[in-house]
């Protein structure tokens, strides 16, 4: 086999391989996952909690988190609020957290808004803070 053929026999497997990506991304984009659908861990939450307490309580009331301020993101990937939150939180030491404890603090949040908890941990990876939408269930 020349070396030409062989480079467009590999040239259509790597094409082939992409084209298969591609589908199972249009499919992602389709059902975006949302709070709702148990993206963190009860774990998780609890750790945010305890960031909660030492941190962000000074300042923040617990009810402030299900209030107007918070509820603004809705509709919005998670990463717009983490984000947010991990480059001007807490206000006298924006960004002094690791992102791990960001993205805990944010499970805390989902979890007030009596979003469900579920199997595995909200990740830190931006692509999927991206993915995941802000979303309260239809209540009055
Ligand atoms: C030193 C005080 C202080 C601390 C500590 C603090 N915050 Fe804030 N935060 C503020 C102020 C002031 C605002 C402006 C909004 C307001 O007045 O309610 C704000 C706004 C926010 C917002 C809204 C951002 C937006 O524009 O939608 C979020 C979310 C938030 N804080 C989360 C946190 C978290 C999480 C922590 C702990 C890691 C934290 N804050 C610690 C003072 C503080």
């Amino acid at each position: 086999m020349s070396s030409r053929v062989a480079g467009a026999l590999l040239g259509a497997v790597l094409t082939l391989g992409v084209g298969a990506g591609e589908v199972r991304g249009q499919e992602e984009e389709e059902a975006p996952p949302t709070t709702q659908d148990g993206v963190y861990t009860a774990e998780q939450a609890e750790r945010g909690r305890q960031i909660y307490m030492r941190v962000c309580s000074q300042c923040h009331a617990l009810d402030w988190y299900t209030g107007e301020i918070v509820r603004a993101w809705n509709g919005a990937p998670l990463y717009g609020l983490f984000e947010v939150i991990s480059t001007s939180m807490p206000q006298d030491n924006p960004g002094s957290l690791r992102r791990r404890q960001y993205v805990d603090m944010i499970a805390y949040i989902l979890e007030l808004n009596g979003m469900p908890a579920g199997e595995s941990e909200l990740s830190t990876g931006t692509s999927r803070l991206r993915q995941i939408l802000f979303q309260w269930s239809d209540r009055p």
